[in-house]
């Protein structure tokens, strides 16, 4: 009798659904989240001004061709807009790229501790998500060559990687593309190449100017602090951007996501602002929690992922409980076959301090 109602393609079923950060503690009324990477500073001034100008507006579609705002972040990084895609979160553009390029049968690469919208998106398609292993908590070039199939048609790599915060230097995505059929479409997602402070990264910009089967995806929640507006884009050679206005939703960012972002991404002040805090506070996180004697995986990112013992009592399960009853809401990240770890934003000092003296709590309290 089931097989008389509409059927899913069987993959879709196969999806273990994406379970956002928490963003409450019961019976805390102050509550400091560090679960979803957002920016502490929250967004530029400038893009809550256009935000609000577009209340007047609500009745008109937005432009679809989302033409304004391709060149201005074209502008910004010297891009040319035709080239330019924006979706409603990079989630969309991700979702968009598998819709197009894979189907049943085919096979997608990620990494194991990779993004989970990858193997959500690749399984949404039909096609098979293969998780190659990684080395320190690291994508390994090696591994996913070594995954490569006849049915490979797509390899997903965050660079950086949430929630690791660890990322592939230049060179080594050099070496991967190098080594890809020219069928496969290499997807570098730079959600958080803005926080990058290494001289052996490069987001992927590069790489797509030079190639016919690489798409670079950016995004608006992070840094620019437009999480709720859900705005995202990607840069990538025409035929590929072809096949993603094709299919994508005619009106598919809205109008206030527009206006935010192209103020946004022009308040480089803004910005640097953001990133100098991460710079700061990254390092004082990373140093602090090591004292603690606490295992921290270096990260380039805006949060860090915290290693706790295998002991009964000092679990991340253990921390989390303790953090949150704190208001201190950290991200438990067991959908990432990390089941014994925590990943943390950074957050403002106070909420930095607030963890830090409260894990030390917990280490104390349980020795
Ligand atoms: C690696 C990575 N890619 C993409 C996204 C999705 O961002 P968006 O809010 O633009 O959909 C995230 C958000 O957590 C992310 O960590």
């Amino acid at each position: 009798m089931s097989m008389q109602r509409p059927q899913p393609r069987p993959g879709v079923l196969a999806i273990d659904p994406y379970v956002p950060g928490k963003s409450s503690a019961p019976g805390v009324s102050r509550v400091f989240k560090l679960s979803s990477n957002e920016t502490p500073l929250g967004p530029s001034p400038n893009a809550i001004a256009a935000y609000r100008a577009v209340a007047d507006r609500l009745a008109d579609y937005p432009d679809g061709a989302a033409t304004a705002l391709r060149e201005a972040i074209g502008r910004a990084f010297g891009l040319d807009p035709d080239r330019i895609v924006c979706g409603a979160g990079s989630d969309d553009l991700l979702n968009l790229l598998a819709d197009a390029y894979l189907r049943d049968g085919d096979e997608a690469i990620y990494t194991t501790h990779g993004f989970l919208v990858y193997p959500i998106a690749t399984l949404g398609s039909g096609a098979k998500p293969i998780a190659a292993a990684e080395k320190n908590y690291t994508a390994d070039v090696d591994a996913m060559l070594a995954a490569l199939s006849e049915r490979t048609k797509i390899v997903f790599l965050a660079n950086p990687n949430n929630p690791t915060g660890t990322y592939v230097a230049f060179d080594e995505i050099k070496r991967l593309h190098c080594a890809l059929p020219p069928h496969v479409l290499l997807v570098l997602d730079a959600a958080y190449a803005e926080y990058v402070r290494r001289n052996d990264y490069e987001s992927g910009i590069e790489l797509v100017a030079t190639s016919d089967n690489v798409v670079m995806c950016r995004t608006f929640s992070k840094i620019h602090g437009l999480a709720a507006l859900r705005l995202g884009w990607m840069y990538g050679p025409t035929h590929v951007v072809d096949a993603i206005n094709r299919i994508r939703g005619p009106f598919n960012v809205n109008s206030a996501a527009m206006a935010a972002g192209i103020a946004a991404v022009a308040d480089s002040a803004h910005i640097e602002a953001a990133r100098a805090h991460n710079e700061r506070w990254l390092a004082w996180l990373s140093d602090e929690i090591r004292k603690l004697g606490l295992v921290v995986t270096p990260s380039v990112a805006n949060f860090v992922l915290i290693h706790f013992p295998e002991i009964k009592g000092r679990t991340a399960a253990d921390a989390d409980a303790f953090l949150s009853k704190r208001g201190l809401i950290l991200r438990r990240v067991a959908a990432y076959h990390l089941p014994n770890a925590l990943r943390m934003t950074v957050g403002t000092e106070e909420a930095n301090r607030l963890v830090v003296e409260a894990l030390a709590e917990f280490i104390g309290s349980t020795t």
